[in-house]
């Protein structure tokens, strides 16, 4: 119902609304380019791992940075979709380097690293880590029909969105300390507010419910997406504090609705395609979180700066009425929220860093999470 009514909100505003476009939006590339003459060279020498190359957002950036001059490794499930990148982006400065990951499976994660550690080479580094690849679990009609539990007990989404890109920026750290002003960018959402990280705290079980792949539960599958990207931010923050002497800066993005894959076929991925960002507008928060130097670790950055000011939003957002009655009206609220940004995105376009979540600054959550997962992670660590 949101989704309809955002596009049919997007539609009014599209056509009555003069659209703002950031002035240097024709020449992303500067970002990172800081005016050297040969942009097609100026990452010549750098190397990305980017997660999720084959489609929508990842593949934007991976282009982005191979047009650079970047060597960049792209992880992704289908090898042939990462035949077809490869030839369809021969023609870029950069080096693309296809590596095959099935990012529900910690063990085709663990060959996807190992293949990355190996092809870098003893003395070799990494620059760029984007833990971009994601998913939602779907509408409310398709939630409890799924499978949702993977090899390893844990739920997809958290496993996917989530913990495969821990267990990555740990394997990879070690080369990234060895590269130059390297970053590690977190592709979250707006989508983090929904949750009050209520699932992301370790509980009776001893596990936190959000990453319980066997709980058939309904507000857990609706909230799965939310929960994982807030996890992602608050694994950002986590390592800023835990790794307070690196040189790697650890930033979460939100790109605003981007006409992806990932809605699913039909009247939403459509509407997306027709309203939302293009990827290559999309990816500008992205892209500014990898160049910009004066960006700092834990850094929250998004392409519109809505939700930063929307203060009424904010502040029911986060009363305590929000969250005594915590899902019902975070999730609806967020929708809402998510509904007059896709109508607005495109009218304050351009480059935020902005606060995020109350809750993903929540030092004993994030703390308490990213010591779970590595121990989850542990037999593959
Ligand atoms: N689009 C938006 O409006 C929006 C807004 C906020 C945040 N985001 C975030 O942006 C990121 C990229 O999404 P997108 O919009 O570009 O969607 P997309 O076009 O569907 O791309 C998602 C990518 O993730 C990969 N992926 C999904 N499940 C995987 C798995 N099990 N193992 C390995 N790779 C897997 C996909 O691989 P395949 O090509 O094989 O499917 C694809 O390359 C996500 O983290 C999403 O949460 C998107």
């Amino acid at each position: 119902m949101w989704a309809v009514a955002a596009l049919g909100l997007a539609l009014v505003l599209q056509v009555a609304v003069q659209q703002h476009q950031p002035t240097d939006l024709n020449t992303l590339a500067a970002v990172a380019a800081f005016g050297k003459s040969d942009p097609t060279t100026v990452l010549a020498g750098k190397s990305a791992v980017i997660t999720g190359t084959t489609s929508g957002i990842g593949e934007a950036i991976a282009v982005s940075l191979l047009s650079l001059g970047a060597t960049v490794y792209g992880v992704a499930r289908s090898e042939t979709k990462l035949k077809a990148f490869a030839i369809a982006h021969s023609n870029l400065s950069g080096s693309f380097k296809p590596v095959v990951g099935e990012l529900s499976d910690f063990d085709s994660v663990t060959r996807a690293i190992n293949d990355i550690i190996a092809d870098v080479g003893e003395g070799g580094s990494l620059d760029y880590l984007v833990n971009n690849a994601g998913f939602h679990h779907g509408g409310p009609f398709q939630l409890m029909k799924l499978d949702t539990t993977t090899k390893s007990g844990f739920d997809s989404c958290f496993v996917v969105n989530y913990m495969s890109h821990v267990l990555i920026t740990e394997r990879l750290l070690p080369l990234l300390e060895k590269g130059s002003d390297p970053r590690v960018v977190q592709v979250s959402s707006s989508y983090h507010w929904q949750s009050n990280a209520a699932m992301l705290k370790v509980g009776a079980a001893g596990i936190p419910f959000a990453a319980d792949g066997s709980a058939r539960d309904f507000t857990q599958r609706r909230l799965a997406y939310g929960n994982t990207k807030l996890a992602q931010i608050l694994h950002a923050r986590a390592l800023t504090k835990a790794k307070a002497g690196t040189n790697v800066k650890f930033v979460s993005i939100c790109p605003a609705w981007v006409g992806t894959s990932i809605a699913p076929e039909g009247l939403m991925r459509a509407g997306l395609k027709a309203f939302a960002f293009t990827p290559e507008q999309g990816i500008y928060s992205a892209m500014s979180a990898l160049f910009r130097p004066e960006i700092r670790s834990g850094d929250f950055v998004a392409n519109s700066n809505l939700i930063a000011s929307l203060p009424i939003l904010k502040r029911i957002l986060t009363s305590q009425f929000a969250s005594v009655t915590a899902t019902e009206v975070r999730t609806s609220l967020t929708d809402a929220f998510a509904m007059v940004l896709m109508a607005y995105q495109k009218h304050d376009f351009g480059y935020y860093v902005q606060e995020s979540s109350p809750e993903s600054y929540d030092e004993a959550v994030g703390d308490e999470l990213h010591a779970w997962t590595l121990s989850a992670l542990k037999p593959w660590l």
